[in-house]
């Protein structure tokens, strides 16, 4: 069997493919791949093992007539058309549970470096702008016992909600499709609606699948309902968040600031007058980067090729 990896994954997963037998090309170039250049690669290909969100359209899943599997090294799947994938009879799989954690951190890491401007003021050290010790100058609000709003309380949710509670004794409350009792009982989380969510929260982070329920949900009017105090946390997908809202939100003082770890598009611009403000912190989608994590997603989907080359299921199918 013939397996692509569309970028540069840890050396562990491409040897357990090859110790099962199949045949691996790798993009070792670094580089993201057009979706032409994909097709390309894909050509002869059975399975793909890819990482990143190049769009698998169904333009791309009609065009590659050999693929029989996609396993995706992310948990995020609104980068493919599944139903698509699903009607050529292409069984595709995700990486959930592994990286709940890291990206966990990187929210909770956002919360904190927001609420006290650390990156902010970090870069003034780094720019010999640091003149003097100043009592009154760029104050930070603490996150003790203050209220956190998850939107979309899953699994990462939850380990946010769990290291708030430990760290900041936090209370939790949350707006999902459904209830999630084990948050209730675990975190002592309290379910809202929308509305409540918005004007309750001191924190508000959102941990969503993208979709068209979804989509710009944090616009000009709920930035609007929000706490002038208030502060916004995106660590799943850049379009949950309406751009131009945020920036206008922040401009105006509707809240008081937003860390970001995901944007749209991305890369961001430099340019863009978000990366100016002093209460917001941009970071490169890095929820899943450590070296722990991003093992287990490639070990993971790498798995899930395996189990398709002897015709079984995939473990963490995600077609429906
Ligand atoms: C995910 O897993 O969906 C992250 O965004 C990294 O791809």
């Amino acid at each position: 069997m013939k397996a692509y990896i569309s970028r540069n994954i840890l050396s562990d997963a491409i040897d357990v493919l090859k110790q099962y037998g199949f045949e691996v090309t790798v993009n070792t170039e670094n580089k993201k791949l057009t979706q032409q250049e994909l097709i390309e690669a894909c050509q002869h290909a059975d399975v793909l093992l890819n990482v990143g969100h190049a769009d698998l359209d169904k333009h791309f899943l009609e065009s590659c007539k050999h693929l029989k599997s996609i396993a995706l090294a992310s948990v995020g799947y609104d980068h493919v058309d599944v139903e698509t994938a699903t009607a050529l009879g292409i069984p595709v799989s995700n990486t959930p549970d592994v990286l709940s954690g890291a990206t966990a951190d990187v929210a909770f890491l956002l919360m904190l470096a927001v609420s006290r401007k650390a990156f902010y003021r970090a870069n003034e050290v780094r720019e010999g702008k640091w003149k003097d010790f100043e009592f009154m100058q760029d104050l930070g609000i603490e996150l003790n016992g203050k209220t956190l709003g998850i939107y979309g309380l899953g699994r990462i949710g939850l380990e946010l909600a769990k290291k708030a509670k430990a760290a900041y004794n936090m209370n939790i409350i949350y707006y999902n499709r459904s209830r999630n009792p084990e948050a209730e009982e675990l975190v002592e989380a309290k379910y809202v609606n929308f509305d409540e969510l918005l004007t309750q929260s001191d924190v508000i982070s959102a941990h969503t699948n993208l979709s068209l329920e979804t989509q710009y949900r944090f616009n000009k009017d709920a930035f609007k309902r929000m706490k002038k105090s208030a502060i916004f946390i995106n660590t799943a997908r850049g379009k949950v968040h309406h751009e131009q809202d945020l920036l206008e939100a922040l401009q105006q003082g509707e809240i008081w600031g937003a860390g970001l770890d995901v944007t749209d598009p991305e890369p961001i611009s430099p340019n863009n007058p978000l990366l100016q403000l002093p209460n917001v912190c941009v970071l490169p989608h890095i929820g899943s980067a450590t070296v722990e994590t991003r093992t287990q997603m490639a070990i993971m989907a790498a798995n899930n090729l395996i189990a398709v080359k002897y015709s079984n299921p995939m473990m963490q199918i995600v077609n429906k």
